[in-house]
């Protein structure tokens, strides 16, 4: 196959960075159509970057002669175009979470199942941060002995309505639960979120921060901060706590400031700065394992894993108890 024929559908926010970095950044593929419910709006981007506009996902998936299709609607509706792309036997690039249940994730797997083949990639991007590789091949060796706490913290300057106090897990640590389990090589055994002092800046009834704390199977235990109205910055945080060494997720280069008497490094506002290389990579891997047969990236099976263990942390927020965390037996489909 020369390029990779691509339909997007919800040209929304991410969806139209996607299909900018794949039309003009990434190499083997190209989105030749697009879906969006919002007509007028897909139309736009359909026309600015020279490609079909459909009214639907299904029609596109049908008529559009695409290859692969990529799914970034608003979360609710990522199960009915994951499964009409599985039902024509396309592979899928899903932005997270692959669906808002961990019932609705586990009958994507089914239908993978079904399907004798994996064709779903899930767009947890974050394992494609080359900080964050960098940490997985550390703890991998051993070298520094075995990884016993972890520390980490989601902080965003402000975050976009709507918000509640489900948002932090469901939403913002979600990213932590993917990658940390990425990171360790282990599932989690228990849940739990706890409220603290909330700030001023959190509207009326908001508890941030909320600290979430996992311990996995083996025992390890992570705290993770989440911290959305800090009113500064977008900051991610690391910390590995091994046997022998303390292992820290390394900062993206910025460039250094001399103003107002202080020398420091600017600081990223949001996402869209923090991930850029890492969804450019995510991209072009997926781009190129699709071609050659192959989903290399998070699979359907992480996506259900995922939203277990949010599950359970959100029941543990709202009963402010410790929550076990059970997944179904894996399928051998996904053992690598
Ligand atoms: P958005 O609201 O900007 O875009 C969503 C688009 O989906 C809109 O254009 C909307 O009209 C369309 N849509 C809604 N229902 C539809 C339907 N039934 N059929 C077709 N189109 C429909 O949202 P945004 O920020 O672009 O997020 C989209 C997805 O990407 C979400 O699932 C979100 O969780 C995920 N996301 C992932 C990020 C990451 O870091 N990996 C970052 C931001 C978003």
């Amino acid at each position: 196959m020369s390029e990779l024929k691509i339909g997007l559908v919800g040209t929304g926010a991410i969806g139209r960075t996607h299909i900018e970095r794949i039309n003009n950044k990434l190499a083997g593929a190209k989105v030749i159509a697009c879906a969006d419910v919002n007509a007028d709006f897909c139309k736009k981007v359909a026309d600015q970057y020279g490609i079909a506009a459909y009214a639907t996902g299904e029609e596109m998936i049908e008529k559009a002669g695409v290859d692969a299709v990529i799914v970034t609607t608003s979360d609710a509706y990522h199960e009915q175009y994951v499964m009409a792309a599985i039902q024509a036997g396309k592979y899928v690039f899903c932005e997270k979470p692959l669906a808002p249940s961990a019932e609705a994730c586990k009958r994507i797997v089914e239908a993978e199942l079904a399907a004798g083949k994996q064709l779903v990639q899930v767009g947890f991007m974050r394992r494609y941060d080359p900080g964050y590789r960098q940490l997985k091949e550390a703890i991998q060796t051993r070298k520094y002995g075995e990884p016993l706490l972890l520390h980490c913290a989601h902080r965003n300057a402000s975050v976009t309505e709507p918000w509640d106090n489900a948002s932090a897990v469901e939403n913002s640590m979600v990213h932590e639960i993917d990658v940390l389990r990425w990171l360790l090589g282990e599932d989690y055994a228990t849940a739990e979120v706890r409220y603290g002092k909330s700030t001023r800046k959190a509207k009326e009834g908001l508890h941030d921060p909320q600290i979430m704390i996992l311990t996995t199977k083996s025992g390890v235990r992570i705290d993770v901060e989440s911290f959305v109205c800090n009113g500064q910055c977008y900051d991610i945080r690391c910390e590995v706590v091994c046997e022998d060494a303390i292992l820290n997720l390394p900062k993206p280069a910025t460039i250094e400031v001399l103003a107002d008497t202080v020398r420091g490094n600017a600081v990223d506002a949001d996402w869209t700065t923090r991930f850029v290389e890492a969804y450019n990579v995510e991209f072009q891997e997926w781009i190129n394992a699709t071609k050659a047969g192959r989903v290399d990236g998070p699979s359907a099976w992480d996506g259900y894993a995922c939203q277990v263990a949010a599950a359970a942390a959100s029941k543990a927020r709202e009963t402010q108890t410790i929550q076990p965390v059970t997944y179904d037996e894996m399928p051998a489909l996904y053992k690598k």
